[in-house]
């Protein structure tokens, strides 16, 4: 349960080994969050995230869940509840959706195996996860899923369509899921970034308006505070976006050839 002021208390991170994921909890932590569950594949990555948020105060457990293990999904996230640390069952406050793989665009169109492992972890796999976080949720009675989306899915461009199309997919499930939801007790945010420097990013040149893990978790924070359902990082891009949205075929054929 969020404490008196509303902060959050406990988390749960599905792709506890992200950059950005990190960061919101390194950055939820000093306004309260102390019980934290990390999900993900590669225990050493988030034994390394773990330590760093114990430094910070928190207590941290680390649990395993896979978005391609659809099969799974119900006994991983019954685990992570599980495993939250303090004294008998506890709430979740907070559920970050953190996981996901860019993929190179041109390798993809020639390897259909892998640009569907890549809907896999970016799409099919967030579907199951996350309706299994929704039931816990509900059966709690609160709750926030955060989710990152990007602003890729808003407007597709060539060079990123695998990619991009899987974040639209994502963004427009978990729309209707918090539309779903209310009244329940139960919020859904949707995060939508544009380029984050992180290991998923590393090696590719900048485009304006990217930004870092430390600004996704401060806008993070503040839309959790406030209880906003969209968050766009920088928030620039909401208008940006808007008109990236409304421009006709041809012309964004044309501009975004050069993105
Ligand atoms: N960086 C950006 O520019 C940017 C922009 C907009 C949105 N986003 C989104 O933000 C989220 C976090 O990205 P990031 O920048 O923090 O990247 P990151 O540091 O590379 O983190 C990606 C995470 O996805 C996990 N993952 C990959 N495949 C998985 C699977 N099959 N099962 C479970 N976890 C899996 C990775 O775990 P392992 O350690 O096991 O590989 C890692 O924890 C992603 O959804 C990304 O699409 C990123």
């Amino acid at each position: 349960m969020r404490n008196a002021l509303g902060a959050i208390q406990s988390l749960l991170v599905l792709g506890g080994s992200s950059d950005i994921g990190a960061a919101i909890a390194e950055r939820l932590v000093p306004g309260g969050c102390r019980r934290i569950v990390l999900a993900g594949r590669d225990q050493e990555k988030m034994e390394r995230v773990a330590e760093r948020l114990r430094g910070l105060g928190a207590e941290v457990a680390i649990t395993a869940w896979d978005a391609t293990d659809v099969d799974g999904h119900g006994d991983a996230v019954k685990a992570a509840w599980d495993a939250l640390p303090g004294d008998g069952p506890g709430d979740v406050d907070a559920v970050v959706l953190a996981a996901g793989v860019l993929g190179d665009q041109e390798a993809l169109e020639d390897d259909p195996a892998a640009a569907a492992q890549l809907a896999m972890v970016n799409y099919v796999g967030p579907v199951s996860t996350l309706l299994h976080v929704r039931r816990r949720l509900e059966e709690q009675g609160h709750g926030t899923i955060v989710v990152l989306s990007s602003v890729a899915g808003e407007r597709i461009r060539r060079s990123n369509y695998v990619y991009g199309s899987t974040k639209a997919a994502l963004d427009a499930f978990c729309q209707g899921l918090g539309d779903a939801l209310q009244g329940t007790g139960v919020e859904v945010m949707v995060v939508r970034p544009g380029f984050v420097h992180t290991k998923m990013t590393e090696g590719r040149t900048a485009p304006p308006l990217a930004t870092t893990p430390g600004a996704v978790a401060d806008a993070v924070a503040a839309g959790l505070a406030t209880g906003r359902h969209t968050v766009w990082v920088p928030g620039t891009f909401r208008w940006v976006m808007s008109v990236f949205r409304h421009l006709p075929r041809p012309l964004w054929r044309r501009l975004s050839a050069r993105m």
